[in-house]
């Protein structure tokens, strides 16, 4: 009897444990809110809401949120120092040269916003969202197999200096958008008497006027790495808390040196179809333990190539003679792929010195406005953007997560009926915010602290993150061997699915009972 007792109940917690397995492979893999949101962009709201929303600084976040809001606000300003000549360099932006690569996410995104986009980007949009990437030499690969035809989504590799340029464009001549430029300066807010919302945002022009938009209804930080709305609500009065924003120091410098490349050389370089068709031909991450280094190679518009490459220690090359010894400096598990290699020296050789374009990324930082209390923030107040979090730019998801913010906004707008916003707006969008993109700041803060070089948080050591990081190691491993981990690493990172995918029990098993092979 004691044997058919047990045996029942092993046969039914069996059965429980292989129901909730079920239940929980399914929670795992559904995708998430915010792709099912994507539908959302690019449609106007029927009744306007009051009054005027202005947008502080006219980036990438500051364009991609004057257009959203466009859909919404009776009116959009969008102040800018560096928007009276759009075709000119911009100054203030420190990684206007550098080298980017989106992810599809951003593509995905923008296409609804501008439907013309991939027209006017042409001819280097439409490449696969692949980064082609090796972890320590190791390719670890894009799942093209869970696409019909091969077709794994599209994105695009910039330079800032024509990409930047079109979307601004772009923003000016849709035809749903009543939006002003204002060329200048924001140099803070006042707030309302009883201190619940921003009453006017106080502008310096170009010219040396000060003046104040009075009816504002929403207001908000794009300023990138300034992070300036931190000090305006300081200023203003507002109640913020202390080590509202958090920072660390990855302690990297990042080098993208821009070759022209001519058509003739082009076709002799020994750079495979695949990774031509692929947003970056090559990229090849360095094992954490021996620094955070990141090397590249990129095709960009009108004949050029990007190459791209990182450093903990002061020693990128300045000059055509110093390149290839500084890669040879690169450790992995495996070597660099010979034809990378070729490549560079057969640009180092035929084409006219690149340009070298070298700068030390100071810190990565995070202002928390969601751990604010409840009625501290003024109600018409969100950060888009770097001006919220900042990400080591090495993981190259910067740009995507301005997309993840202007979704989240824009569906949070939408479910808004009253003309004027709720008192709690502003916390909403910094809570749903932090739920969907604190998961990044995290991720890459805990690898960045496997380098010896990275200086850690105040309160945290780099011995913080090590089961992380152990876990990283193992996922790699296992994608290296296992189309569903590879597919599931690939999603995450591309920020298409959640990180909650990661957990599905048959990706967890896998990545579990891999060997590491770092
Ligand atoms: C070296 C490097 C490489 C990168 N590579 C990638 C990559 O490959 N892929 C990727 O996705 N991301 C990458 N990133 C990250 C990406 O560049 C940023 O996430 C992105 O530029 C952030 O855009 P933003 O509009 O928030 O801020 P920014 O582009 O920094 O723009 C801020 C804007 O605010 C304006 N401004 C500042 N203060 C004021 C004020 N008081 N009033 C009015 N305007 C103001 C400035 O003039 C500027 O136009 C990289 C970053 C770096 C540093
Ligand atoms: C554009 O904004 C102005 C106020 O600046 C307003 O009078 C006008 O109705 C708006 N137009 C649209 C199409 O919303
Ligand atoms: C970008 O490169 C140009 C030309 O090399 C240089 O003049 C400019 O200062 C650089 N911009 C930034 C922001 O570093
Ligand atoms: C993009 O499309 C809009 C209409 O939707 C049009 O007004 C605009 O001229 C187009 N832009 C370009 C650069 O083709
Ligand atoms: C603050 O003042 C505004 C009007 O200026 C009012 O609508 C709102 O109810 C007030 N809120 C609180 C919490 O006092
Ligand atoms: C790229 O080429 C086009 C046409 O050949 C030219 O108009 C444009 O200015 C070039 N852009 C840059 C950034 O060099």
């Amino acid at each position: 009897m004691g044997i058919s007792h047990s045996s029942v109940y092993l046969a039914s917690t069996a059965f429980a444990l292989l129901g909730s397995g079920i239940v929980w492979q399914k929670v795992c893999s559904s995708p998430p809110e915010w792709i099912k949101e994507l539908d959302m962009m690019g449609q106007p709201r029927k009744q306007k809401l009051f009054g005027t929303a202005v947008v502080c600084g006219g980036s990438i976040a500051g364009t991609v949120a004057a257009r959203i809001l466009a859909d919404h606000f009776e009116r959009v300003i969008l102040v800018d120092p560096e928007l009276h000549d759009i075709e000119k360099p911009r100054t203030r932006i420190m990684q206007y040269n550098a080298t980017h690569a989106l992810l599809s996410l951003f593509i995905d995104g923008a296409r609804r916003l501008w439907p013309n986009l991939t027209r006017n980007l042409r001819p280097r949009a439409d490449v696969y969202a692949d980064l082609q990437l090796h972890y320590s030499g190791i390719t670890v690969p894009a799942p093209y197999w869970d696409y019909p035809g091969g077709h794994l989504p599209d994105t695009l590799a910039m330079r800032r200096s024509t990409t930047q340029p079109t979307l601004y464009k772009l923003l000016m001549q849709h035809p749903s958008a009543n939006i002003t430029v204002w060329p200048g300066t924001v140099r803070g807010v006042t707030a309302s008497d009883n201190k619940t919302f921003i009453r006017s945002v106080l502008i310096r022009k170009l010219d040396g006027t000060e003046i104040a938009v009075n009816d504002v209804n929403l207001a908000v930080d794009c300023t990138g790495r300034m992070q300036a709305g931190m000090k305006w609500l300081e200023t203003a009065g507002f109640s913020l808390p202390e080590n509202l924003r958090v920072s660390y120091k990855p302690n990297i410098r990042y080098a993208t040196l821009c070759f022209t490349v001519s058509p003739e050389l082009e076709s002799r370089l020994p750079i495979p179809e695949y990774a031509l068709n692929s947003v970056c031909a090559y990229i090849h991450s360095q094992h954490f333990t021996h620094g955070l280094s990141v090397t590249a190679l990129l095709k960009t518009d009108n004949n050029t190539m990007q190459v791209m490459l990182t450093s903990c220690e002061d020693n990128l090359p300045r000059s055509v003679p110093e390149i290839l010894p500084f890669m040879a400096t690169i450790r992995g598990h495996e070597p660099l792929a010979p034809w990378f290699v070729e490549t560079v020296e057969m640009l180092c050789e035929h084409c006219d010195s690149p340009s070298f374009d070298i700068i030390k990324i100071p810190e990565q930082s995070y202002v928390k406005y969601n751990s604010v209390p409840a009625g501290d923030l003024p109600s018409n107040f969100i950060a888009v953007g770097d001006a919220h979090i900042q990400l080591n730019p090495v993981h190259g998801q910067g740009v995507a997560k301005i997309m993840l913010n202007a979704i989240t906004l824009n569906s949070l707008l939408h479910s808004i009926d009253s003309p004027a916003l709720p008192r709690d707006f502003s916390a909403r969008y910094f809570k749903k915010n932090a739920d969907r993109t604190e998961g990044l700041w995290d991720a890459t803060r805990l690898h960045d602290y496997g380098s010896s070089d990275c200086e850690p948080m105040a309160g945290e050591t780099r011995d913080d993150g090590r089961f992380a990081r152990w876990f990283e190691l193992k996922l790699i491993s296992a994608a290296m061997q296992h189309q569903e981990v590879a597919s599931v690493l690939w999603r995450v990172r591309n920020m298409i699915a959640a990180e909650r995918a990661l957990l599905a029990p048959t990706v967890l098993w896998k990545a579990l009972w891999t060997r590491s092979r770092f």
